[in-house]
């Protein structure tokens, strides 16, 4: 395996995925935990990472220094440059700015790096992070690559097999950045490549069966990707000493709920509890209009439900969850202080605190992307691993002001049309959200003779990564007027609809 040392960039997710991608297992340790992490995983090789220090900083972050000398191959990037190229004896220059962009450097030399990728002469596009500056490189390093502006764009001492990078390779800017990681990872730290979701699958299933023994597990789902491929990895392990809890509070869109309960007890036979709550959470809802207090309702009465489910189902010593790697990599913060709350996130993942169990969750290690992969591996149809993420609050969260059954109908078809067609026309797979709102506004418009008087629906589409920015979809206008004309003909109580053109940030992807 590969360890991945945080110093704080933003990216540093992108790296690990990146190692990954190359069929190689990476963890992310922040800077003051590596030691640790190091003497627990033993990697083949290490990357440092970028972040936003100056290594002229008193007190800035810093790699364990013995990792220099254990003999393993170390990747620095950006920050990761700076502070390997000062821990090795190395002269880093203050900078006054910092900035990123597009650029290009001529390679000058030969490396490991940029075996059957780049050679001598060529020049090449990179994402480059323009910081502080290395001035004088340590003993044994030399330039392998420079631009303008960046004299020491790759440097590397190919005995010791130390390479440090001025720029991004983990970003798509970076075209043949997954490439340069790739022959870091596999050739020239050695590791073989197995990492693949037909491997994990049979890793877990030992694992899970060791954990649980003759354990009884229950797994709450919430109609969504992680929590299923949960439940159908943890099912292959333990067949029915596992019961799916699912509590449908009727606010998922059009068929869903059906969806989910047919493929679990259809298509799996696995032991599945569906408890219509829809009253409950509709009539709990009932004059309120407040954003945050619909999310802090729907969050504690969903724990309340599936608690009480899990008292009658009785004895269950585990509580299975779809806990991804992201939600487990303790990030590094310099900001100190409590970060604002923009959103309170209401999920499966919010039961522990209060059921006094175990917990079995077989996907801690895994991104979303590789999530996909095993449910493939799994069996689960590509339509359902496919889908758009879907927030715990539902479509609660997407009807501004009050929620009601009428309103939630409303929303449900409009919302079915709109998935239809981008679906048809072939674009489901290029974007990462797409869905309706219902505007608590009224207006007027005209259709045949009449006068109509009724609601509006904006539709939104967003481009994404990971959910934390995003860039709207850039549609077709006749691709827009083709859903829009389909709506207000098709759907009762809607007589207008709007496209959302904001990005994220400002905006954020749901409406509330
Ligand atoms: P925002 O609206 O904050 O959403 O830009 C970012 C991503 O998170 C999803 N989301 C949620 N997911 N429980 C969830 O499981 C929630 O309460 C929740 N709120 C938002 C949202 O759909 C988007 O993908």
């Amino acid at each position: 395996s590969i360890l991945i040392i945080d110093f704080g960039s933003q990216v540093t997710q992108l790296i690990a995925r990146r190692v990954r991608e190359a069929g190689v297992y990476s963890e992310i340790a922040p800077f003051n935990a590596a030691a640790e992490a190091f003497e627990r995983l033993k990697p083949k090789g290490i990357i440092l990472s970028g972040g936003p220090s100056s290594v002229m900083w008193e007190d800035s972050p810093r790699a364990p220094q013995h990792i220099f000398d254990a003999g393993l191959p170390i990747l620095g990037i950006c920050y990761g440059q700076q502070t390997m190229s000062h821990q090795l004896g190395g002269v880093v220059a203050p900078s006054e700015s910092r900035e990123f962009g597009r650029a290009y450097i001529e390679i000058s030399g030969r490396s490991a790096l940029f075996d059957g990728l780049w050679s001598e002469g060529e020049t090449h596009q990179v994402w480059m992070s323009h910081g502080d500056r290395v001035e004088r490189l340590p003993e044994g390093f030399s330039v392998v690559a420079q631009s303008e502006g960046a004299p020491y764009a790759v440097a590397t001492d190919e005995a010791r097999r130390f390479y440090s990078l001025m720029f991004h390779p983990e970003v798509v800017h970076t075209p043949d950045g997954g490439r340069l990681l790739s022959n870091f990872v596999r050739h020239i730290c050695g590791c073989p490549g197995d990492w693949t979701m037909a491997e994990y699958r049979q890793t877990k299933i030992a694992d899970i069966r060791q954990q649980v023994g003759k354990g009884k597990v229950i797994c709450g789902l919430s109609g969504g990707v992680d929590s299923a491929v949960a439940a159908v990895l943890i099912h292959e392990a333990i067949g029915d000493q596992l019961t799916c809890v699912f509590v449908d509070h009727g606010l998922m869109r059009k068929g869903e709920a059906e969806q989910v309960v047919s493929l679990f007890r259809n298509s799996y036979n696995i032991p599945l509890v569906h408890v219509n709550a829809e009253t409950l959470f509709l009539s709990g809802l009932k004059g309120v209009d407040d954003p945050e207090a619909k999310r802090k309702f729907i969050g504690k009465t969903f724990i309340d439900v599936f608690e009480e489910e899990a008292k009658k189902i009785g004895g269950a010593d585990f509580l299975a969850q779809g806990t991804l790697y992201p939600d487990v990599i303790e990030s590094v913060s310099f900001t100190g202080g409590p970060s604002v709350t923009i959103k309170s996130h209401h999920n499966v993942g919010g039961l522990p605190e209060r059921m006094n169990m175990k917990l079995v969750e077989p996907l801690r290690e895994l991104f979303k992307d590789e999530v996909r992969e095993l449910g493939r591996e799994l069996g689960l149809p590509d339509a359902f691993v496919g889908r758009h993420p879907f927030p715990g609050p539902g479509l609660a969260i997407r009807i501004p002001g009050e929620v009601s059954k009428e309103k939630c109908d409303i929303l449900r078809k409009a919302d079915a049309i709109y998935l239809e067609e981008i679906r048809n026309a072939g674009l489901y797979d290029a974007i990462w959200q797409a869905f309706a709102v219902l505007l608590p506004v009224r207006t007027v418009g005209v259709m045949g003779d009449h006068r109509t008087y009724e609601s509006v629906c904006a539709l939104r589409a967003v481009t994404s990564t990971d959910g934390m920015t995003a860039d709207i979809f850039p549609f077709d206008p006749h691709f827009l007027a083709r859903v829009a004309t389909r709506i207000v003909n098709e759907v009762q109580g809607i007589n207008r609809v709007v496209y959302d053109y904001t990005s994220k940030p400002p905006g954020t992807i749901e409406w509330e």
